[in-house]
């Protein structure tokens, strides 16, 4: 079968499936299983697929009518300026992360700490950025560290990245010019409320804290602190009504020139503060 027909064809399955951007989703799983970068499948879109290639292609699509992630099915998602490794074990890095990405660059540092590293993409992606740079990022999923660790060593950045498993500061030693954070901060009542291919698909403790949502800032305001250098800085994503109470939890704890900034859509997106 031609791949513009296998592309055609998946497409109206993944519509009928009711997914959302199912020819985006297609288009990417096709350039998945022809091993193309989806910006460059229409140069093969008039060549054959191979039998074995469409097996894999209509596997893809069963698993995203199945409402897994893209990223998960295909095992890497692009982030600022590089490739991730993603599994079941990590959050599928988003768009809007890049913003405390870029608002991390704004100030120099020599020392990162991220908390809920993940894939690890926020920390490598600043590494990548700084090459004088060294790093530490901690994580509650070992499963999720394995990944971030092998993200590390794909990027060459591993002799600059340190990962600890544990809860928050749990193992982390030393003062740090800068502390990022992309904590889980999903309300236990959104929760339901989420679309399956996240709610079902990816990790619970990467999605929330539980409760109000707002468990995680509170660990991270209450050590944040004492683990930056005097002239340090912090800056957390957060959900887009959470600004006012991180916020707050930040002054609380002695932080000045505590900033919201926002995404794209004009939504709070980071809280920033600066430790005198
Ligand atoms: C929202 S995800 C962010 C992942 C990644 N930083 C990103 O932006 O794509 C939150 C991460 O925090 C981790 N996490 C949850 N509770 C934690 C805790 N108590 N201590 C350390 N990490 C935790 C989760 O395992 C998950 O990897």
């Amino acid at each position: 079968m031609k791949a513009q027909i296998a592309l055609m064809l998946g497409t109206r399955q993944l519509e009928g499936a009711g997914i959302r951007g199912a020819a985006t989703d297609a288009r990417r799983l096709l350039a998945h299983v022809m091993d193309v970068p989806p910006e460059r499948l229409y140069l093969s879109i008039h060549s054959e697929l191979s039998e074995d290639r469409h097996k894999q292609f209509l596997k893809c699509l069963a698993a995203r009518e199945a409402r897994q992630p893209v990223a998960q099915i295909t095992g890497h998602r692009a982030f600022w300026k590089h490739e991730f490794r993603v599994t079941r074990a990590t959050l599928d890095p988003r768009p809007e992360t890049e913003l405390l990405v870029e608002v991390a660059l704004e100030t120099p540092f020599e020392r990162v700490l991220d908390l809920g590293t993940g894939t690890g993409c926020i920390l490598l992606s600043l590494l990548a950025e700084r090459p004088a740079a060294q790093g530490v990022a901690t994580d509650i999923s070992e499963a999720a560290l394995a990944v971030a660790q092998e993200n590390a060593e794909r990027l060459s950045l591993h002799e600059r990245a340190h990962f600890v498993q544990g809860d928050w500061f749990h193992g982390v030693e030393g003062r740090f010019d800068l502390i990022v954070s992309n904590p889980p901060y999903i309300t236990e009542a959104e929760m339901a409320e989420l679309a399956p291919d996240v709610r079902d698909w990816e990790p619970h403790t990467a999605l929330t804290p539980g409760g109000d949502g707002l468990g995680a800032y509170r660990a991270i305001a209450f050590g944040a602190f004492a683990r930056l250098k005097p002239g340090g800085r912090i800056a957390l994503e957060i959900g887009p009504t959470q600004a006012a109470a991180v916020s707050a939890m930040l002054a609380a704890q002695g932080f000045d020139a505590v900033e919201v900034r926002q995404d794209l859509g004009r939504r709070d997106r980071v809280v920033l503060a600066h430790r005198p």
